[in-house]
This record gives structure tokens, C-alpha cells and sequence, in this order.
């Protein structure tokens, strides 16, 4: 029988059939019909790609050489603490996000910045032309030097000058616009963004150039294009933020050569992205002196304390049904803290809108910011403000239990240079010498008492 010269994709998921229809994978998992994709088989591997394999042994783990000098520091600290201390030589990175979130303002100022350190930059535009990455550029206040602008969507092109222009870092604006002109799918779809990621990774190592793609992220917050390209790269990073708060996170979500753990802050201004090296005060500036449903909770990103604004609203509910309306925390886990909160705090909230939101379009994702989150909706349903120098820590079981959190001194040190007096903190966290006066609790009945009672 002859092989089949054409398999159909799913373009959300990469699942392959020999036949057309609809991806089995997809209806399983989210109930869509997603039409498969039908696509000419990719050519097989090019010679190339085997030599690279073809002359290796297994090594003794001592005679492994690493490669540690190989690093350039970009110039945003920032940047270079998520990349685990600066760009590898040969690396791919991928940077995803949200359109209109500054993918391109970010790898515009990279360039800029390693265009004086690691010259020449390539910088190719498959989405806008020249003259608009030109006006962006001067907006930043970019100048050339060092730095090359390409209109260009074909990577064969690309690749054809690389010989040519001997770039140190090539930036690919995006990975969906690209395309190979020897496959027969469109740009964007599965076939491409794969083909050309493989072809973009060869090119990286075979080469040593360190390589930024940025990527488009589905609505679903999935980077656009198969898997396949995330398990590729080196590292993944997501830029990430509200589209009307200035502020930006740039997070580590897979890094070969990095802890994962790390973030980057910046925000958004006239003049393009400014670091934040001190995240803690910026969330805080605006916040009102004495209002009830405000707290202050310290939710530790990687290494980095960041001190949040949670608000929450508690009112009578208008409608039969009482809502409830999360912004920058988990839905689910405020759920159950506010039912923690009316069954082991003896509010009887059930019958109320709580809205609950992080100030400043902030986020928090660690269960030490719970006690927080019971402490506000308390403090709004009772019309009581906390204290407005009181730091609340800690995690909430469904006990009404207040358990231990990580890294206590260092959230607390933070506070305390941003003028906060004394903390909340588990009983369990509340030994040893610590940076300001704390008051340990065991259950959230405890922690009411203290701060509201
Ligand atoms: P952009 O980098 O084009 O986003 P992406 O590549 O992720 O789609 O930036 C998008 C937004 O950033 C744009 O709406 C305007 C804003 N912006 C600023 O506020 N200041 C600036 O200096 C620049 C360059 C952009
Ligand atoms: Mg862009």
C-alpha cells in the first residue's frame, strides 16, 4: 500500500489522522468540534540533522564540559533574572502573550540592549512592516547602531542570509507569521509554527545564535500553535498583565537553563516597558488609609516577596442568586475561603455579593494569601477596617485551620520597609526572631478575634 502523502491536524491540539473529520481529542476534553486540518506529510529529516547525532558517545558524567561562560547579560535586569542570569548562546526562547500585551516592545528593547554588547541583532518582522517597528523604535528611543531590521516572512530567506549577516541574536516577531515556503499550510498553522520551530532551533545551536520567537496566546491562554513547540525551545517565558493597568510580569514557565521560579516586573509608560525592581511598593501607592475590605498580604513570587492590595465587597445580594466575582486570584479558592469563612468564622455571608479584587491589576496565586482574602470580605461585611499597618499571612484549611506558609522573614522584611508595623502570621511561623512584632494564630476565628473583634 502506498504511504499516505497527506495527514489531517487538529490545529488546537496537534492530534494527527489519516483521515479528515473532527479531532476525537478535543471533543473528549472540552465538548468542541474542532475540523482537522489537512496538511501535506513534512519532508523527512534533512541529513543535517542526523549528523548532529551521528558522532555522539556516552560520557562520564564528570567529563561533561559545561558551558558557563556562554551567557550575555541583555542589560534589563529583569529580563535577565527570568532567563536565569542572562541570554544563552544558542538558546531559542519563546515569549508569549496576549496581543497588544508589549511582546514587541519588550524584544525591541532586548535588541536594543544587545545590540551593544553582542552586535549584530537581527530582528525580523513578520507582522508589521519595517516602518512600523521603525515607529515604535522611536517612540523607545532606539537607534540603529548595531541593530538590523527585517520585513520578512519567509524563513528560507531568513536562513539564506544568515551566512551574510552573522547575526549573534536573532529575534522572530512572530512565530505565527513566519512561514516555510516548502510546506503547503498556511502560516500559523500546526505544520508551520512546528516546521519552523525545528528549522529556527537547528539554526540556533547549529550556529550559536540565541534566538527569541515571540508567540500569540489563544483566548483559551494556551500559547497558539502545537505543544510541540513549548517541549522545543529552551525556555518559555509569558508576558502577562491587564490591558489597562501599566503593570507587566514577565514569568518563567519552562527554562532549561534557569529556575523557573523567577519573575520579571515591568510597567508599561509612555516611553515603553521600565523595570520595577521593587514590585512591593508599586502595588501599594494608591491605597485608600482606613477603608473596610482592604488588606495588605505578601505573596512570594519565585524568591521575590510582593506586597498586594486585596480588596474585597460584601453587600446584600440584589438578585436570588448571590454572586460572586474574582479579579487577579482563583475563583474557586475564594469560594472556599468565603465558606470557610461563614461556617468556621460565623459570618453568615452565603446570602451576599462578595466581589473580591487585587488593587492595581496585581495577581496572587499562593495559598499564604488566604487569611487575607477571609480578613477582607470579614472586614467589609462588619464595615470594620484593619488596621492599615497590619500584614496578614497565612494559609486557610477547611477546618478554619491557619497553616504555615514559606519563607515568613523574608515576606516580613519586605513589609517592613514599606512601613508596615506588625503581622499576622500561623502560630507555627510566629518563632524565632523575625523582622517586626508578630501576633501568631491557629484558626481564623483566632485572627478575627485579633484584628476585628
Ligand atoms: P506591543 O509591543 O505592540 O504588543 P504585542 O507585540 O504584545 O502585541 O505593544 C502594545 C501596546 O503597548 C500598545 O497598545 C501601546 C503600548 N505601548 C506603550 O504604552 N508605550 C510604549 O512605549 C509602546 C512602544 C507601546
Ligand atoms: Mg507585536
Amino acid at each position: 500500500m502506498p504511504r499516505p502523502t497527506s495527514v489531517y491536524r487538529c490545529q488546537q491540539c496537534g492530534f494527527a489522522s489519516p483521515k479528515a473529520g473532527t479531532c476525537p481529542d478535543c471533543k473528549r476534553a472540552t465538548g468542541e468540534l474542532v475540523p482537522l486540518v489537512e496538511e501535506r506529510a513534512a519532508p523527512a529529516p534533512s541529513g543535517r540533522r542526523r549528523a548532529v547525532t551521528a558522532g555522539t558517545r556516552p560520557l562520564a558524567l564528570e567529563d561533561v564540559v559545561m558551558e558557563r561562560g556562554d551567557r550575555t547579560l541583555t542589560g534589563i535586569g529583569e529580563l535577565d533574572r527570568v532567563l536565569g542570569g542572562g541570554l544563552v548562546r544558542g538558546s531559542l526562547v519563546l515569549i508569549g502573550g496576549d496581543p497588544g500585551i508589549g511582546k514587541s516592545t519588550l524584544v525591541l528593547q532586548a535588541a536594543r540592549a544587545l545590540a551593544r554588547v553582542a552586535a549584530p541583532v537581527l530582528y525580523v518582522t513578520a507582522e508589521e512592516s519595517a516602518a512600523q517597528v521603525k515607529m515604535r523604535a522611536d517612540r523607545l528611543g532606539v537607534r540603529g547602531d548595531g541593530l538590523l531590521l527585517w520585513a520578512e516572512s519567509d524563513l528560507g530567506a531568513v536562513q539564506a542570509e544568515l551566512d551574510t549577516l552573522k547575526p549573534h541574536v536573532l529575534i522572530v516577531d512572530s512565530i505565527q507569521t513566519v512561514f516555510l515556503p516548502e510546506l503547503e499550510s498556511a502560516p500559523g498553522s500546526v505544520a508551520q509554527v512546528r516546521e519552523c520551530g525545528a528549522r529556527l532551533m537547528t539554526l540556533a545551536k547549529g550556529r550559536g545564535i540565541a534566538t527569541f520567537l515571540v508567540g500569540h496566546v489563544t483566548k483559551e491562554g494556551a500559547l497558539a500553535g502545537p505543544r510541540v513547540l513549548e517541549h522545543l525551545v529552551d525556555t518559555v517565558l509569558y508576558f502577562e498583565g491587564e490591558h489597562h493597568h501599566a503593570y507587566r510580569v514577565l514569568r518563567a514557565v519552562k527554562n532549561r537553563f534557569g529556575s523557573t521560579n523567577e519573575i520579571g516586573v515591568f510597567e508599561m509608560a509612555a516611553g515603553g516597558l521600565v523595570e520595577v525592581p521593587n514590585p512591593s511598593g508599586f502595588f501599594l501607592s494608591e491605597r485608600p488609609a482606613d477603608a473596610p475590605g482592604s488588606v495588605v498580604v505578601s505573596a512570594l513570587e519565585g524568591t521575590r516577596p510582593m506586597l498586594l492590595e486585596l480588596q474585597a465587597l460584601v453587600t446584600r445580594a440584589s438578585f436570588g442568586t448571590p454572586r460572586r466575582t474574582v479579579l487577579g486570584a482563583d475563583y474557586n479558592r475564594v469560594c472556599l475561603l468565603l465558606a470557610v469563612l461563614e461556617k468556621r468564622g460565623g459570618l453568615p455571608i452565603g446570602g451576599q455579593d462578595v466581589f473580591v479584587n487585587v488593587a492595581g491589576g496585581g495577581r496572587v496565586a499562593e495559598p499564604g494569601a488566604d487569611l487575607g482574602v477571609v480578613i477582607a470580605a470579614a472586614s467589609s461585611y462588619l464595615e470594620r477596617p484593619v488596621p492599615p499597618d497590619v500584614l496578614l499571612l497565612g494559609e486557610v484549611g477547611l477546618t478554619g485551620e491557619v497553616r504555615a506558609v514559606n519563607g515568613v522573614e523574608m515576606r516580613l522584611r519586605a513589609a517592613a520597609q514599606l512601613g508596615f508595623k506588625s503581622a499576622i502570621v500561623p502560630r507555627s511561623n510566629a518563632e524565632g526572631t523575625l523582622p517586626m512584632p508578630v501576633r501568631g494564630v491557629t484558626t481564623v476565628s483566632d485572627a478575627l478575634g485579633a484584628l476585628l473583634g
